[in-house]
């Protein structure tokens, strides 16, 4: 067996001869090319491991029977974290690159022209496997336009396939809570109940929110991907997210809310970045620079349906007790 030599493992002969500033080609002196190119390959690295970690957690779920108190939700939670934890390191990067002045940047800036990290086909690809929908882009006429056809050709298959979000959803629909042999007859449906304490904790000016309880709940609407079924499952489980059987469901929806939160701070941080080093000029990629990136920080959170349910979850103190039929079939022990 030959034995495993580091350099060639890790094929670093590639990784390290990868850099090749525009300005050497050109004979034109800019120092800090090199620290530009080496960030943005760090990235793309980063990039490559949060794939294969939603990857897998889209494998996971597309299975379509996750063990919900055993292993496999066990392993989704865990890797999600790790997705979570990277982000913080590319949001912490940004530093890194600030130590390079706007006039350094323009030692070499028109030597790129017209590539940009708009053209990061795995940040796109991210994008879209969690769950970003084409139509719900800000500034859709450029999202494609500056990729080859073939880059845009694969970006636009993946609108056909099912994103975490979609495999969530369903997952959340298939939960079993609601089924009528929990709910002992004569006992007011549990939605009921919960509606009428979350109507009551309603202050002035909050009213319209009854209505919104509706949309959510029960008839749904365009504008809202998560069914009322997987909307109904998801705040029961944040609701009852201590019963040691929602424990790790509710580990699951919050990391999804970590990764949303964590990809707008990176976006947030990109902004200011980017604000800072080209100030009101439009970007490389073609588009209007700052408020195209401001666009997408604003639509672009993916799970914040999820988020959206806060908004009905009241004190543990009210909340219902759970029937034994229901803790019973779950687990809990009577
Ligand atoms: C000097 C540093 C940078 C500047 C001035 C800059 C500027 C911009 C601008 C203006 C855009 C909008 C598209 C365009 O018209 O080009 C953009 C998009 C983007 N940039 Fe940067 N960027 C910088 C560094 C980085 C780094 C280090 C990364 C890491 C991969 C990155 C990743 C991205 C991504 C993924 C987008 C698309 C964002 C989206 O569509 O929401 N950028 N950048």
């Amino acid at each position: 067996m030959s034995s495993v030599y580091y350099p060639d493992y890790l094929q670093l002969d590639k990784i390290l001869g990868a850099q090749a500033p525009e300005s050497d080609k050109h004979g034109v002196e800019a120092h800090d090319e090199m620290l530009f190119i080496i960030i943005h390959q760090a990235y793309e690295l980063w990039f490559k491991q949060i794939l294969h970690e939603v990857g897998s957690v889209i494998a996971i779920f597309q299975d379509g029977h996750v063990d919900d108190n055993g292993g496999e939700l066990n392993i989704a939670v865990h890797r999600l974290g790790r997705v979570q934890r990277i982000l913080e390191v590319l949001v912490k990067q940004i530093d890194i690159l600030e130590t390079m002045t706007p006039l350094d940047f323009l030692d070499f800036r028109d030597l790129l022209r017209p590539a940009s990290g708009f053209q990061s086909m795995q940040f796109k690809v991210l994008e879209a496997k969690l769950g970003l929908k084409m139509d719900a882009r800000f500034g859709k006429q450029y999202y494609t336009s500056q990729l080859k056809p073939e880059h845009k050709a694969m970006i636009e298959s993946l609108e056909n396939e099912t994103s975490l979000f979609e495999l969530v959803s369903a997952w959340l629909e298939r939960m079993p809570f609601f089924d009528a042999r929990f709910w002992p007859a004569g006992e007011p449906p549990f939605f009921d109940k919960l509606k009428a304490v979350y109507t009551d904790s309603l202050v002035k000016g909050e009213e319209q929110n009854a209505q919104l309880w509706e949309k959510l709940f029960v008839t749904g609407s365009d504008d809202r991907r998560l069914t009322p079924a997987a909307s109904r499952a998801a705040i029961f489980i944040m609701l009852y997210r201590d019963e040691p059987i929602f424990q790790q469901a509710f580990r699951l929806l919050n990391a999804l809310l970590d990764i949303d939160e964590g990809m707008a701070l990176w976006r947030s941080r990109h902004i200011n970045m980017v604000h800072r080093m080209i100030g009101l000029r439009m970007g490389t990629g073609g588009s209007t620079g700052s408020g195209y990136l401001k666009g997408a920080l604003d639509s672009h959170y993916i799970f914040k349906e999820i988020a959206d349910l806060s908004s009905f979850l009241i004190d543990r103190r009210r909340l219902p007790q759970l029937p034994q039929e229901l803790r019973k079939a779950l687990g809990f022990g009577a």
